[in-house]
C-alpha cells in the first residue's frame, strides 16, 4: 500500500520547494496546480530524481469543484494520505480601493475556502492514515494590520486560526495541524525585486524558499502547532508585542513606502 502526501501550488516557488523536501525524505507526492504551469516538468523532474512515485493534478483552486475532482481522484485511485499541504495561495498588495473586485474573491477562494474544503474532504483519508498531518501555509501578514495587504492579511489570518482552532480538536484522532508563517520569502522575480528595495532588518528577514520548506517540513513531522521560520522574522514578533502601536505604524509605512505601488 502506497502513502501519498498532496501539495497545493507546486509548480513553483515554496510548493515546488516543499515537494523537493518531501521527495528527498522518499515519499510519493500528489501536486496540484494551475494548467499550463510547468507543473508536468517539475512532476516527472521528482519522478526521475528522487525514486519516489509523482502523480499530478492541473486543476484550478479558486473552483470549489476543483477540490472534489482531487477528492474524487484519491478515491477513485485508493490512495492513502498522509499528510495534506495546503500551499496554493495569491499574494497582493495594493489600496483596497484599487483591487478588482474578481482578484479579491478569487484571493479568499485559494487562501480560504480551498484549504478548508480540501481539509474536510480528506479528513476521513488522513485519520486512516494516523499519525498524519496537514501542513497550512500561512503568513506573518497573519498576525498585523497592514495597509495594502488588508485581504491578504486576512485570508492568512483566518488561515493560522482556523489551522490552532483544529490542531486542538484533531489531537485525539492523531492528525496534526502546522501553521507557517513565513515573513518574505523570495519566491517570485517580482517578490526578489521588491524585498531587495526594503530596509536592512526587513531584508535581512527574507528566507529563501529551500530554507524555509526544510523548516516547515521538519514543523509538520515534529507535529508543531504555529511556526514562524527565521531568527530575525522571531525577534519581530517578540518587538511586536511590545513596542506601542504608533510606533509600530510608523515602522510599517516607512517600509511600504520603499516599495513601487502594485496590485497582484
Ligand atoms: N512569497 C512570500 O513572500 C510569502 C510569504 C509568506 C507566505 N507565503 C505563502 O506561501 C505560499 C506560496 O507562495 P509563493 O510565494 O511560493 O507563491 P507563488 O510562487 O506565486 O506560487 C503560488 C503557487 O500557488 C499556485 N496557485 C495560485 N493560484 C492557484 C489557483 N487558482 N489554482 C491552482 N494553483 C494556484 C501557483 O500555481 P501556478 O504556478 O499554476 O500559478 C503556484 O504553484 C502562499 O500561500 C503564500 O501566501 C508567501
Amino acid at each position: 500500500m502506497k502513502i501519498y502526501s498532496v501539495i497545493t501550488g507546486a509548480s513553483q516557488g515554496f510548493g515546488k520547494a516543499m515537494a523537493l523536501e518531501f521527495a528527498k525524505r522518499k515519499m510519493n507526492l500528489v501536486l496540484i496546480a494551475l494548467p499550463n504551469s510547468g507543473l508536468k516538468d517539475v512532476s516527472e523532474f521528482i519522478q526521475q530524481h528522487f525514486a519516489v512515485e509523482v502523480r499530478y493534478l492541473e486543476l484550478d483552486l479558486s473552483l470549489v469543484e476543483s477540490c472534489y475532482s482531487i477528492s474524487k481522484y484519491i478515491k477513485k485511485h485508493q490512495l492513502q494520505i498522509k499528510y495534506l499541504v495546503n500551499n496554493a495561495g495569491v499574494l497582493s498588495r495594493g489600496l483596497f480601493s484599487s483591487l478588482d473586485e474578481q482578484f479579491i474573491l478569487r484571493q479568499i477562494d485559494v487562501n480560504v475556502t480551498t484549504p478548508t474544503l480540501l481539509v474536510r474532504l480528506l479528513l476521513g483519508n488522513l485519520k486512516t492514515n494516523a499519525p498524519s498531518g496537514i501542513l497550512n501555509i500561512s503568513s506573518m501578514a497573519s498576525f498585523f494590520a497592514l495597509p495594502t495587504k488588508q485581504v491578504y492579511g486576512g485570508t492568512k489570518a483566518y488561515l493560522t486560526s482556523f489551522s490552532k482552532s483544529l490542531a486542538k480538536e484533531l489531537k485525539q484522532d492523531n492528525v496534526s495541524v502546522t501553521a507557517i508563517c513565513p515573513g518574505g520569502l523570495n519566491t517570485t522575480t517580482r517578490l526578489c525585486y521588491q524585498n531587495r528595495l526594503l530596509g536592512w532588518v526587513s531584508r535581512k528577514s527574507v528566507l529563501n524558499p529551500e530554507d524555509a520548506a526544510v523548516i516547515a517540513v521538519q514543523s509538520l513531522l515534529r507535529r508543531k502547532e504555529v511556526v514562524i521560520p527565521g531568527f530575525i522574522n522571531n525577534c519581530l514578533m517578540v518587538l511586536d508585542k511590545i513596542l506601542p502601536e504608533f510606533i509600530k505604524d510608523k515602522l510599517a509605512n516607512r517600509e511600504i513606502k520603499k516599495l513601487p505601488v502594485s496590485i497582484p
